[in-house]
């Protein structure tokens, strides 16, 4: 009887002995974004999760809150500086507000092409903009391929001219601002989540984005021609504290910064699949695709470049670079 008793509490002390190692072992963090989980971008991040979980042997698990569940991009941004977020996925244009550097992303037609912008954003200078925000508590994890950004409006939009006396809904970004001020429209910064129906009572004309993030909002449902104009590339960032990384064992934050890196080689994939996918799927419902002459969108903003040579001579400098590289 004594000799059972002392087995039973040597295995009940062995039981709550192993659940408090693993309670103190095993880390959540909490990841906020703004898409619903039929965006790539949530697949590409379900894979970061799985990949942190099984390399970590679960020790490591992030949990994502999608549909801005806690709060839009900005909102998160704060949380996050605050301790109660861990890691956020926010599209560069609204970190702009957090961190300068980001503000590069969001100049019209600075990329040439997409391998041009794919060297800036997986090379070099990508990293120094990931890494420019340590001060301010995050850093930047990887960079997810977000495409190319084109207006879309209840009527065509073939030149700048139709754009005059538009109300156009961009994000919470100065620079973006300033770019629709220079197309002859009138920039309404609102989050995300608040489009649909601003455009659907007509608080904002119109608005712009990439095509997978028109069609899976169902902004195709409220705004029938997107045109292909391609303004700006701006990608989507997953940035991280700096005191929830300071928490992990350094092997956990290489595993963490590798598996980001690795979904976003996956995201790249996703990306191109589901820009065809989601175009043909609304082609199908009646939006109309119009192809325009860049070149007298490039001429319009071609004064935002001039002002912004005298004003902000460091993100004058930075374009410089990212134009540099061949
Ligand atoms: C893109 C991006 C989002 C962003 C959105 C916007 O879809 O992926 O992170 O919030 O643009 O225009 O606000």
């Amino acid at each position: 009887m004594k000799n059972s008793k002392r087995i039973l509490s040597t295995v009940i002390g062995a039981v709550f002995a192993l659940s408090a190692t693993q309670a103190f072992a095993a880390t959540t963090l909490k990841l906020s974004h703004n898409q619903n989980r039929d965006h790539a971008v949530h697949k590409a991040m379900t894979q970061f999760a799985d990949d942190v979980k099984t390399k970590t042997n679960g020790d490591v698990r992030i949990r994502i809150y999608p549909d801005a569940q806690l709060g839009n991009q900005r909102e998160s941004m704060e949380l996050m500086q605050n301790g109660a977020l861990d890691i956020v996925k926010s599209n560069a244009a609204e970190l702009e507000a957090f961190s300068p550097a980001y503000s590069v992303f969001n100049l019209p037609y600075l990329f040439r092409d997409k391998p041009h912008y794919e060297k800036i954003i997986y090379g070099d200078i990508g990293q120094e903009i990931l890494d420019s925000s340590k001060d301010s508590g995050f850093v930047g994890l990887t960079y997810y391929d977000a495409g190319a950004r084109s207006f879309y409006a209840k009527k065509p939009i073939r030149t700048p001219d139709d754009l005059k006396g538009l109300k156009i809904r961009v994000q919470p970004s100065p620079t973006a601002i300033s770019m629709v001020k220079a197309l002859g429209g009138n920039p309404t910064p609102l989050a995300y989540g608040e489009l649909y129906t601003a455009l659907q009572q007509g608080v904002v004309d119109a608005a712009e984005n990439n095509i997978p993030s028109y069609t899976l909002s169902r902004h195709s449902e409220v705004t029938k021609f997107f045109s292909l104009d391609e303004h700006t590339m701006v990608p989507d960032v997953l940035v991280m504290s700096t005191k929830s990384l300071d928490k992990l064992t350094p092997e956990q934050q290489e595993i963490v910064k590798q598996a980001a890196k690795d979904s976003a080689q996956t995201m790249a994939k996703l990306w191109e699949a589901s820009e065809k996918e989601e175009r043909a799927k609304v082609e199908k419902q009646g939006v109309e695709f119009i192809t325009v002459d860049k070149v007298t969108f490039q001429d319009a903003v071609k004064p935002m470049y001039d002002d912004i040579a005298k004003s902000n001579p460091e993100l004058s400098k930075m374009a410089d670079r990212i134009r540099d590289v061949k």
